[in-house]
């Protein structure tokens, strides 16, 4: 691939694939400014996404996240850190694919468990995999949404290696064209 066909980079993978502070790696490297989907869902609605969810259910969540993407995804040189979810939905995988480079964070089931956890059974569950965060909602789901994660431009594998390290492996792929002068 050629260093300045990247336009934005997209990282989508799984809950905890590590895609904010890969994101937040990234921006530091490459000095591109960072954009936490998540984090602009929530200045949207004013309120955390479990209270999205809660008070309004997951089709509205859906609905301003596709707006969400539509709106970061319209300029360049961005790092996008996108939720979970908003790669398996057509629309948005068009336009992330579109837009720039989109990177699949990959993790194990049992790795993403151990991170949403962190080791602790009472952690708070995330919306979509309920109480004790379980590990076989985590498989069950991730197994689901393979289909989808597995047409992004790249995939790296992010189990035994650091943010910085997997920031450094998509700077690879990417080319120097995007560094910091
Ligand atoms: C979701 C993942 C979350 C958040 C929402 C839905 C999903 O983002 O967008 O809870 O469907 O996987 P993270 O992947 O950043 O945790």
């Amino acid at each position: 691939m050629q260093s300045d066909q990247v336009r934005n980079i997209i990282l989508v993978g799984f809950m905890a694939s590590g895609k904010s502070s890969v994101g937040r790696a990234l921006s530091r490297r490459c000095g591109w400014t960072r954009w936490d989907a998540d984090d602009e869902i929530v200045a949207w609605a004013g309120k955390p996404i479990a209270d999205i969810f809660r008070d309004s259910g997951e089709d509205a969540f859906r609905e301003l996240e596709r707006s969400v993407v539509k709106e970061i995804c319209l300029e360049t040189g961005r790092i996008i850190a996108a939720g979970g979810g908003s790669f398996i939905d057509d629309e948005n995988r068009r336009t992330m694919l579109d837009c720039g480079t989109v990177f699949y964070l990959s993790a194990r089931p049992e790795t993403i468990h151990r991170r949403v956890t962190g080791g602790n059974p009472n952690a708070p569950a995330r919306p979509l995999l309920g109480e004790g965060n379980s590990l076989e909602r985590i498989t069950e789901l991730l197994a689901q949404r393979m289909p989808a994660y597995s047409q992004a431009h790249h995939a790296v594998e992010t189990d035994n290696l650091t943010p910085d390290q997997v920031a450094q492996a998509i700077l690879k792929i990417c080319g120097p064209g995007i560094l910091k002068i």
